[in-house]
């Protein structure tokens, strides 16, 4: 008898500071495209893939919010019942790097996982492309922040030239099926 591989459905949360990129890195992700122009999420928009984990295929649905600050009142309806967090800064904007503890603590306390402490996160510093000079987080730094918040796997992502975007969503998919 051929094995039946079993169909899984995952719930994955986008987040980060407006601009950073949430919605280029999931366009690049689903759709394989990158524009340039700027058009700013409202609310949330909903993408899906199915993506193959191992020896399983997921059906990851992805929940790319806004960063506006108007938006983040419906934080609360999008969180509920996430399996995983895309947590998403600008390596060119240190204001988006410094915001990304308000995003996962704000994240748990609405979504209220069962266990905080292991609920499966990604940080991904999106934007490596544009030129050295306008760097303002380090990759050294990134990681830093990501190991004293409970080991959280980092990625560094161009989501117009297509790196380690395959690699970020990969690693969070992996994750979030342990944690199930
Ligand atoms: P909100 O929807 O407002 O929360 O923003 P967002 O995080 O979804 O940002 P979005 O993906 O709309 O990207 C904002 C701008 O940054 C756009 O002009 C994108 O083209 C650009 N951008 C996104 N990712 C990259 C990248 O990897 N490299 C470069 N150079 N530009 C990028
Ligand atoms: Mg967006």
């Amino acid at each position: 008898m051929p094995t039946v591989r079993k169909r899984i459905l995952i719930k994955l949360v986008v987040l980060g500071d407006s601009g950073v990129g949430k919605t280029s890195l999931m366009t690049q992700y689903v759709q394989g495209s990158f524009s340039a122009k700027y058009k700013a999420t409202i609310g949330a928009d909903f993408l899906a893939r199915e993506v193959s984990v191992d020896d399983r295929v997921v059906n990851v649905q992805f929940w790319d919010t806004a960063g506006q600050e108007r938006f983040q009142s419906l934080g609360s309806v999008f969180y509920r019942g996430a399996d995983c967090c895309l947590l998403v800064f600008d390596v060119n904007n240190a204001a988006s790097f410094e915001n990304l503890l308000s995003w996962r603590d704000e994240f748990l306390q609405q979504a209220n996982p069962k266990n905080p402490d292991d609920f499966p996160f990604v940080v991904v510093g999106n934007k490596v492309d544009e030129s050295r000079d306008k760097r303002v987080v380090s990759d050294t730094r990134a990681t830093k922040w990501c190991e004293t918040h409970c080991n959280i796997p980092y990625f560094s992502t161009s989501a117009k030239e297509n790196k380690s975007v395959e690699e970020a969503i990969q690693t969070l998919v992996r994750l979030s099926l342990k944690s199930q």
